[in-house]
């Protein structure tokens, strides 16, 4: 980290130049920063009061688009990137310095728990995570055993540096819910149908329960890692859940996934559930207990917000593929997008889905602004 002298994330901080008085690691923030933090537009979003504006953040801000994040990572595999603190530190705050929004997240991946406790899987370029011996037998689901905060010491000193470094601007930590790890694990690599995965949950629910129930305690135990070591919220990504019928997820998953945030409510933090092509599941995954409920383009704002109800705030939900259209389609796409949020009982502004990796980074810019601009409250 080298540019500490500019703060981060928009205007500066009353107190100034905050950056280059804290030292990298520490990990408790200053009380009035705290008080800074806390009452950012995105957290007051989470628990639905007013905003100044609607907060924006994108999910996969942190790693693909960016010029300077490929620089970093030139000749570093995905992996090992994830077990350095100082390139962790660096890719997160790279999206917070060039388009001011309003919460970082987390630069790791949903698989780094797993590697953790000794998974053999690697990231391929261009493919996604594949998996050296596929679980799908209980055997195999003995090898998947608790993570302990010592099995990821990487996790905590990046978070801990980052807290530092971001002052008011608040961290997301996140983790994979069991049925996407699941699928993963089953099928060995990514899927399109995940149909090794369905085919063990339906044919054999005694040992997907044990396999979900393993996972939900990873999950877990990974998402409180980063909040002790000072995460501002949690997004809990369940990217396949919408794979499922509503009774299936019902039965198979929600349960699983509702375990990994109910651990998580004794330590305060808002809670993001997230998951693609979930329209008809958003009501079951509100139900899982989340503060926040991410919706992907397919189902309006308005219309989301009235299947989750009055006590949710939801997330999302410009289609990424708009980013790669001209700018007057990109304007008109966030009005809609801010004019239906605004139905609901709070808003973060997103992408229904991660940023795709040929979008040009000052198009994410002009989003910020322009959601900024257009949301501002007198
Ligand atoms: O693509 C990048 O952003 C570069 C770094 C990278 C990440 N994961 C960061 C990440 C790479 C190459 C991966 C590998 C990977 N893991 C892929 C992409 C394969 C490819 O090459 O296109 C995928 C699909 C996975 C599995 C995965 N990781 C899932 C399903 C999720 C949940 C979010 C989603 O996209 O549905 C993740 C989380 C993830 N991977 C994050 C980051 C920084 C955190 C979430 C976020 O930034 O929004």
């Amino acid at each position: 980290m080298t540019d500490t002298a500019t703060p981060l994330g928009g205007p500066p901080h009353a107190d100034g130049g905050l950056g280059s008085q804290i030292a990298a690691r520490q990990v408790t923030v200053r009380a009035p920063v705290a008080a800074e933090l806390a009452d950012g537009p995105f957290l007051r979003a989470c628990r639905r009061e007013p905003v100044p504006h609607t907060p924006v953040w994108f999910m996969r801000q942190a790693g693909r688009s960016l010029p300077e994040y490929r620089k970093v990572r030139e000749g570093i595999g995905m992996l090992d990137s994830c077990r350095r603190p100082d390139l962790v530190t660096e890719i997160t705050l790279q999206p917070i310095r060039r388009h001011g929004v309003d919460a970082a997240i987390f630069y790791s991946d949903i698989v780094v728990p797993l590697v953790a406790i000794g998974i053999g899987l690697d990231i391929v370029s261009g493919v996604g995570p594949v998996i050296d011996e596929p679980i799908r037998t209980a055997a195999d689901v003995e090898r998947l055993r608790p993570l302990d905060p010592g099995d990821v010491p990487y996790v905590t000193e990046a978070v801990g540096s980052l807290v530092g470094e971001l002052g008011a601007v608040p961290l997301i930590g996140f983790a994979g819910a069991p049925f996407t790890l699941a699928s993963y694990l089953v099928e060995g690599g990514p899927s399109r149908t995940h149909a090794r995965t369905k085919a063990l949950m339906y044919g054999d629910p005694e040992l997907w329960h044990a396999l979900c129930g393993r996972l939900a305690a990873i999950a877990s135990a990974f998402l409180r890692v980063q909040v002790e070591a000072g995460a501002s919220a949690v997004q809990l990504f369940d990217s396949w859940a919408g794979a499922l019928s509503e009774a299936d997820y019902r039965e198979y998953v929600q349960p699983h996934s509702a375990r990994v945030l109910a651990e998580l409510a004794e330590t305060g933090v808002p809670k993001i559930h997230f998951g693609v092509g979930t329209a008809e599941l958003l009501p079951a995954m509100a139900q899982a207990g989340a503060d926040v409920v991410g919706v992907d383009w397919r189902t309006p704002l308005a219309a989301a917000s009235r299947r989750i109800g009055p006590d949710k705030a939801v997330q999302g939900n410009l289609d990424p593929a708009v980013l790669l259209a001209d700018r007057n389609i990109v304007e008109q796409h966030v009005a809609r997008v801010l004019a239906d949020g605004a139905a609901a009982p709070g808003h973060i502004f997103n992408l229904g889905h991660g940023v795709p990796p040929e979008t040009d980074p000052d198009v994410l810019t002009r989003v910020v602004e322009l959601v900024h601009e257009r949301s501002v409250r007198p």
